[in-house]
């Protein structure tokens, strides 16, 4: 038999991949609980539209009855917890709501979760899980020469959102001791693919490019990603929540560290030779340089031995056919693009990028920066 999940945040980039994923592979009934704010689209589950095995719920996660009465009701046998503020710009110039989603939102899951465990009796408590999604950016920032994040690395978040993701991390920490909640935590680093909302990098540089708009590049574009395929979450995710160990955290990576220069370079080749007819090539004579992120991390990179050696995971995608699989998405499904760009996105591009002070000139200046 097989039994139902909550996710929350299914209707967001990476949350709904796992829950199409999931779907696709016939593991079970979903229900997916999303408040569908910016960052959510309905759009991304449109081929789940009449699937019996998904039921969508618009609403939040901290709304402490709502979430009670869907456990009641659907009994699922794990939560798999991504609703999140999720992007760091955002979090510099608005931390309130990073504040209320990412700690109190997981408070209250947390709760919920407890409450709905306490009435869970045999196989049904046993199997239960609670499986907390988060970043590697709660562990801080790297030099050029420092080992990877691994699990045991002190937490040294740097951004008013690594610092809510580390705030919620502790909670789940602290239910799983204080109050025997099966808990497992992941911390994932960069992840692209299909249905990425265009305000994070990789996205962001492939619409601008195709639109002949600047590729805004923070400060020098020396900072260090590691880049994982989302699909290559998804599956880790699913080892996890079937074979991980409860209270224990898994770092999940590629093992693709580029700087972002590099990354902006390989989209644009992708571009020139995806895009033959563009009259923006070469599109690398977009690249902008501008003023910094305040506080940017320098460079992150994961160690996920613990994840592949004890779950026998290891990601499918390497950078490059996952840049090339993400290129093409974004490609054929210009009108999703188009449809979650207009509106709001806008004011959000002119208070981010409207007052960066371009810092060394376009692309002459792109060739120098990458030297
Ligand atoms: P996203 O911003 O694309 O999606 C977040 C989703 O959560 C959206 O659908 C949004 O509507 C929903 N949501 C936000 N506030 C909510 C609330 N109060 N109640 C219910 N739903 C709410 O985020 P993402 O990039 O898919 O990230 C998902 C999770 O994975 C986050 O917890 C994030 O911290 C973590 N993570 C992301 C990355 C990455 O590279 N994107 C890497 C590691 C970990
Ligand atoms: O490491 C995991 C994290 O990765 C996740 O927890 C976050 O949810 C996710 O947003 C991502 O955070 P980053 O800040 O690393 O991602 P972002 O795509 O915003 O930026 C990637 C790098 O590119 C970063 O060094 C900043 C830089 N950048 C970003 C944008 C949007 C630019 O140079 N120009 C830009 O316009």
């Amino acid at each position: 038999m097989k039994h139902g999940i909550l996710v929350t945040g299914g209707a967001g980039f990476i949350g709904s991949n796992f829950v199409l994923d999931w779907l696709g592979a016939g593991l079970g009934p979903v229900v997916n609980l999303d408040a569908l704010t910016y960052a959510g689209n309905l759009e991304n589950l449109a081929s789940m539209e009449g699937n019996p095995g998904h039921t969508f719920v618009r609403g939040d996660i901290g709304d402490l009855a709502l979430v009670q009465g869907l456990l009641e009701k659907h009994r699922p046998s794990a939560i798999v917890h991504f609703a999140a503020e999720s992007h760091v710009d955002r979090s510099i110039v608005g931390p309130e709501t990073f504040l209320r989603t990412n700690i109190d939102g997981t408070f209250t899951m947390l709760q919920a979760a407890r409450k709905y465990y306490d009435g869970l009796e045999g196989a049904e408590r046993e199997r239960f899980r609670f499986l907390h999604v988060s970043t590697d950016e709660v562990y801080g920032t790297l030099s050029p020469t420092d080992p990877a994040f691994h699990e045991e690395t002190p937490y040294a978040p740097n951004s008013p959102y690594a610092a809510s993701k580390a705030a919620s991390d502790h909670l789940v920490r602290a239910w799983l001791h204080t109050y025997g909640l099966p808990t497992i935590i992941t911390n994932c680093s960069n992840n692209y693919g299909p249905y990425q909302f265009p305000e994070k990098l990789i996205p962001l540089m492939i619409a601008n490019a195709l639109a002949g708009k600047a590729l805004p590049v923070y400060g020098d574009g020396q900072q260090v990603r590691d880049w994982l395929y989302v699909g290559d979450h998804a599956s880790a995710l699913r080892v996890v929540l079937a074979n991980g160990r409860v209270g224990e955290t898994y770092n999940v990576g590629g093992g693709n560290q580029r700087t972002n220069l590099e990354v902006v370079t390989t989209l644009c080749a992708l571009l020139d030779e995806l895009v033959p007819e563009s009259k923006f090539k070469p599109h690398f004579q977009q690249v902008k340089y501008v003023t910094d992120r305040p506080g940017h991390d320098r460079r992150y990179a994961i160690d996920a031995r613990k994840l592949e050696g004890e779950l026998k995971w290891s990601a499918q995608e390497s950078f490059e056919t996952g840049l090339r699989k993400t290129v093409q998405w974004y490609l054929s499904n210009a009108e999703w693009v188009s449809n979650v760009t207009s509106g709001a996105y806008q004011q959000w591009v002119t208070k981010n990028y409207g007052d960066r002070t371009a810092v060394a000139g376009t692309a002459a200046a792109g060739t120098e920066g990458a030297r």
